[in-house]
């Protein structure tokens, strides 16, 4: 594809992320939560984009869309796709990004097929705002969207089920959004939402693993009283003894290298200037590369938050809602897309992801990838996120070597051809 082509369409897919970004629950920002009106505009407008290419576009029993484009050859089928959803007040590329960046590299190609289908997918929900839980989308193709989580409910006290029901969707219709044996591959181009390239001055990275997280529930009890006439000494103040304990988590994690933990919610009760707290419910969000580092953390945060509690005669309960093994990528697709972002001129460099993707998730089942573009000012889950254009022309140069490369592969053949 010639340059001039390129940076067309780099303009052409950061022009429709923006577009996207104004499908939102909230009028002044980004917020699309699981199976909001909102999503349905965005499948409706990227269903326009694909279906002029002829691929065939669906909407699974989970939400995702689902968009395959055919192979001239093999049945096997290459998965290119992130998710849709997005954290409040976001910006407009995380997710998105990797959806219309897969829709430019069909448009790149079409109408020529490659020796296998390319199936576009873009993911119903992977933050894990709305019951608490990520990777709903993309559970449901690994066959891990389970009646648990289909009765989990939200603060409205809609399930899951629900839900999908509302969005015009039928459950009992999970099981078919399964992946099976005809997908050789996944790959989920992502911004990197943190420093690291913008810091070496590089547009892309190869992702050779992602880091595992543990998402907990925090409750610290004590007991209201009136802020005037009781003396500190008989005092149990929940909001105190949350707050020494946050203190200890952000010092944990400065002192333990390669490990981040973080408290990004708080609800206190009854939250009056003029009580003492009588509950304070934290969230916990603890990551690092490797397994045994991020789970001894959990257990000693855990530790602290108990000895705090007994000292200052309150009570805590831990729940954990989320525990994501750190997840390693497909070694030989790694390496693949380390020569893809050679041919762009691009110096070829491998990373770690601190954040989640639905990559680690689909790994269960195939080989799976990411490629990170650049983030300028490192920002991300804000609205001041972005991308640059000669970023993603570099993306789409080294999607389309890839698809090249992979086309050329074995990895395409059948399973039982390989084998
Ligand atoms: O929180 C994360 O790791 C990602 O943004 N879902
Ligand atoms: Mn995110
Ligand atoms: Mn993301």
């Amino acid at each position: 594809m010639r340059k001039a082509e390129t940076e067309n369409l780099a303009r052409v897919v950061i022009e429709r992320c923006r577009k996207l970004a104004s499908f939102s629950e909230d009028a002044g920002g980004i917020r699309r939560t699981f199976l909001s009106p909102a999503m349905h505009e965005v499948h409706a407008e990227v269903g326009s984009w694909l279906k002029p290419l002829g691929a065939e576009v669906r909407i699974d029993a989970a939400g995702n869309l689902r968009a395959l484009y055919p192979g001239s050859a093999s049945a096997q089928r290459l998965m290119i796709g992130s998710h849709l959803d997005t954290v409040p007040n976001a910006g407009a590329f995380d997710g998105i990004l990797g959806v219309v960046l897969a829709v430019a590299l069909l448009e790149s190609l079409a109408p020529r097929m490659l020796p296998f289908g390319v199936e576009v997918v873009g993911f119903s929900e992977e933050e894990g705002v709305r019951f608490g839980i990520p990777f709903i989308g993309s559970r449901a193709l690994v066959g891990r969207l389970d009646d648990e989580l289909l009765n989990r409910q939200d603060a409205n006290g809609i399930s899951v089920r629900s839900a999908i029901e509302k969005f015009g969707l039928n459950p009992a219709e999970i099981p078919q959004a399964r992946i099976d044996d005809d997908v050789s591959a996944f790959l989920e181009f992502h911004v990197e939402q943190g420093p690291i390239l913008e810091e070496i001055g590089q547009p892309l990275a190869a992702v050779e693993a992602i880091a595992g997280q543990t998402r907990m529930d925090f409750a610290f009890a004590g007991r209201s009283n009136h802020a005037g006439t009781t003396p500190m000494h008989l005092r149990r103040d929940a909001m105190a003894g949350a707050a020494e304990w946050i203190t200890e988590v952000e010092k944990l994690a400065t002192n333990t290298p390669g490990l981040v933990a973080t408290v990004g919610s708080a609800k206190i009760i009854p939250g009056a200037t003029n009580v003492i707290a009588r509950e304070a419910w934290l969230s916990l969000d603890v990551r690092h590369a490797a397994d045994p580092v991020r789970m001894k953390a959990v257990q000693d945060l855990t530790g602290r938050a108990e000895e705090i509690a007994r000292r200052r005669g309150l009570t805590v309960s831990a729940t954990t809602r989320v525990n994501q093994e750190a997840v390693s990528m497909d070694p030989t697709l790694v390496s693949e897309i380390e020569q893809a972002i050679q041919k762009t001129a691009a110096r070829p460099y491998r990373m770690v992801s601190g954040a989640g993707h639905d990559a680690m998730v689909m790994a269960e089942k195939v080989p799976a990838a990411m490629i990170f573009l650049r983030t300028p000012g490192g920002i991300s889950h804000d609205p001041s996120e972005s991308v640059a254009e000669d970023d993603v022309a570099k993306a789409i140069e080294c999607g389309l070597h890839l698809l090249e490369q992979l086309a050329a592969s074995s990895l395409f053949q059948t399973r039982t051809q390989r084998a």
